[in-house]
């Protein structure tokens, strides 16, 4: 079976076209993304857009995202923000972590998003350590084989009812496949595995084509 067509990246051209329309602010983020040589994974616009009005959907005032990249996922839930919300990113790479600071910079958002450089799952650790358990909505892109364990984290540090989001669930089809030899997908499949009768947490996922191929992204709700 063909893994892409033509016609997928054409309807998210006619999608933002009229929904989106034009957006300098994001253009000039992933220029400077691409000037700076980091790879071209950031979310699309049709789904920075969504993720955006999934944390506006549930009032988010206190966002987390694993995986900053250089920033463009990051600008769009920041949109979503109030004037007193803050975000927190989590990125390992502190030369993607200079670009990201100096595009949500450029997006006057910094005064709402902190960035954290390194390994995730230390980040989580401190972040916990320090009695945060109060975020409205969460966003995982970040390393495939930690998902289990971004979820872990995700639960403890979210209030009832927050959301949780979790990118690139489907990855072509490869995550049915348990002897992918795509590395990713192992651990993507133990998100799963984790989410399957998990007693707070209710799930769904959502098999996705357009300019980022076929993928999709799992959305979680956390028991209120
Ligand atoms: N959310 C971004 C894309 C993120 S790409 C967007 O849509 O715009 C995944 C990011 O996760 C990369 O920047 C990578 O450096 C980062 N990453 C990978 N492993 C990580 C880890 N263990 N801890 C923190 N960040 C990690
Ligand atoms: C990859 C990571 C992503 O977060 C993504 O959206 C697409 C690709 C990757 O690591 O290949
Ligand atoms: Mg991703």
């Amino acid at each position: 079976m063909a893994k892409s067509d033509p016609s997928w990246s054409e309807v998210d051209d006619y999608i933002v076209q009229h929904l989106i329309g034009d957006d300098p602010v994001q253009d000039s983020c992933l220029a400077a993304n691409a000037r700076a040589g980091l790879p071209a994974i950031d979310v699309s616009p049709a789904q920075g857009r969504m993720l955006e009005l999934l944390a506006r959907g549930v009032q988010a005032q206190q966002i987390l995202e694993i995986g900053t990249l250089g920033g463009y996922s990051t600008i769009w839930l920041a949109r979503a923000l109030p004037d007193d919300g803050r975000l927190i990113s989590l990125e390992l790479e502190p030369a993607y972590a200079d670009v990201a600071r100096s595009n949500i910079e450029r997006a006057g958002l910094a005064d709402k998003v902190e960035i954290i450089i390194g390994e995730a799952v230390g980040s989580l650790a401190a972040l916990q350590a320090k009695g945060l358990s109060a975020f409205d909505f969460i966003f995982v892109d970040a390393d495939k084989e930690n998902y289990a364990t971004y979820l872990d984290y995700a639960v403890q540090l979210s209030r009832p009812g927050a959301m949780l989001v979790f990118d690139n669930v489907v990855r072509e089809g490869g995550v049915v496949n348990p002897d992918s030899d795509d590395p990713k997908v192992p651990g993507t499949r133990a998100l799963y595995s984790a989410l399957q009768n998990h007693p707070k947490v209710s799930a769904t996922a959502i098999q996705t084509v357009g300019s980022k191929k076929w993928d999709g992204f799992l959305l979680a709700v956390v028991q209120a």
